[in-house]
């Protein structure tokens, strides 16, 4: 067994306050943000200076938290409870497609709304277990899921990934990096293509950074690589995440992933999806209900800064995309691994979760 150290804490509450380590300037530069209030928590979900499915949910659990502590003094429970709500709202829509987002703040709510007639004191300090809670569930559920992923990695593979899964990504450890980071911990020898995941480049600056950090062998390559990787029998398995799960077992994750999913099934590789049981929403029937964020065209015409498109360039950049269930091999969960028929699956699951 290889031990494996985080070196950094991504997100951390202490002090009335949330630390983030700012991800937009990694990894040149090692910088914290401090959010005071839910409206600085905002910001950092919005500019992806917190970015990945299961952290922004936690990131905005301590969002809602700081909030109530705002909110503390209204005159009335009932005006700090529509206060509340309205901050939760403005929250949800810093980032629509991560369902983490709106199922932490949900359960945020559930805690406030049966507290309600607790002492204010009281009611906080329920808030802020919850969100620890949060925070520290997710830890241990990737954990579990790296476990249970490592049973598809083969000794000696070589795998392929896409966008940023990490301990950046999560509350600590991550989801489809997790995976790999437990096949190299369990002792197997593995190699890793990492895809620089155009135009946010989370492959390139934090992806390269953490397997850099775990001593992982591993290539950076761009995203248009991947197929020649995938056709000359280079890639054992994709292994990636996601960020909202249908009920259909439709993924919807970082933009290119479908991409990656249509290589694969032509050349039958492998292909899995790693998400926690919070990464699927099963109020979502299909992938073509969930909601694509677009970005800013100047992430597409600039690059860290420098303009690379002509002036006046008309740009279409949407952040993900959904891969059919059809293109995947399993979605690895805590639960288990996911396999076709996925709706029945995921049903099962539902069930089972009392969801
Ligand atoms: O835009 P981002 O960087 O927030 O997108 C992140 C991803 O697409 C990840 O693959 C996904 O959130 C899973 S993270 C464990």
């Amino acid at each position: 067994m290889k031990t494996m150290q985080e070196t950094f804490n991504a997100l951390e509450f202490t002090d009335a306050a949330l630390t983030l380590l700012d991800q937009r300037v990694l990894p040149t530069r090692l910088e914290y943000i401090v959010c005071r209030d839910y409206r600085e928590v905002e910001f950092a979900i919005r500019d992806m200076i917190v970015r990945g499915a299961p952290a922004i949910g936690a990131t905005a659990a301590y969002g809602y938290y700081l909030a109530a502590c705002e909110f503390s003094a209204a005159a009335d429970r009932s005006a700090f409870m529509t206060r509340l709500k309205e901050a939760s709202l403005f929250l949800e829509q810093s980032r629509p497609t991560a369902v983490n987002l709106r199922w932490a703040l949900r359960r945020m709510q559930t805690v406030a709304d049966a507290a309600v007639k607790q002492p204010m004191d009281e009611l906080l300090s329920q808030l802020k277990r919850e969100a620890d809670a949060v925070k520290q569930e997710d830890i241990d559920t990737n954990r579990a899921i790296s476990r249970i992923g490592n049973d598809i990695v083969p000794d000696h593979a070589t795998i392929l990934t896409h966008c940023n899964t990490g301990a950046l990504a999560t509350a600590g450890w991550g989801t489809a990096l997790g995976v790999i980071k437990e096949a190299v911990r369990s002792g197997k020898e593995i190699f890793v293509y990492a895809d620089e995941t155009r135009p946010r480049l989370q492959g390139a600056r934090l992806t390269a950074w953490e397997l850099m950090q775990a001593e992982i062998p591993s290539k950076l390559i761009s995203d248009s690589a991947a197929a020649t990787l995938i056709r000359d029998g280079k890639i054992d398995c994709v292994i990636l995440g996601g960020d909202r799960v249908a009920a259909n077992g439709d993924v919807c994750n970082k933009i290119g992933t479908f991409m990656l999913s249509v290589v694969c099934k032509a050349y039958g590789v492998p292909f899995y999806s790693v998400v926690p049981v919070t990464t699927i929403d099963f109020e979502i029937e299909t992938g073509d209900d969930i909601p694509i964020e677009e970005r800013d065209a100047q992430e597409v015409t600039h690059v860290e800064g420098v303009r690379i498109a002509p002036e006046g360039m008309a740009v279409y950049n949407p952040a993900f995309d959904v891969t059919p269930h059809q293109n995947i091999t399993g979605i690895i969960t805590e639960a288990g691994i996911i396999r076709p028929p996925f709706k029945e699956h995921i049903q099962k699951i539902r069930k089972a979760y009392g969801i």
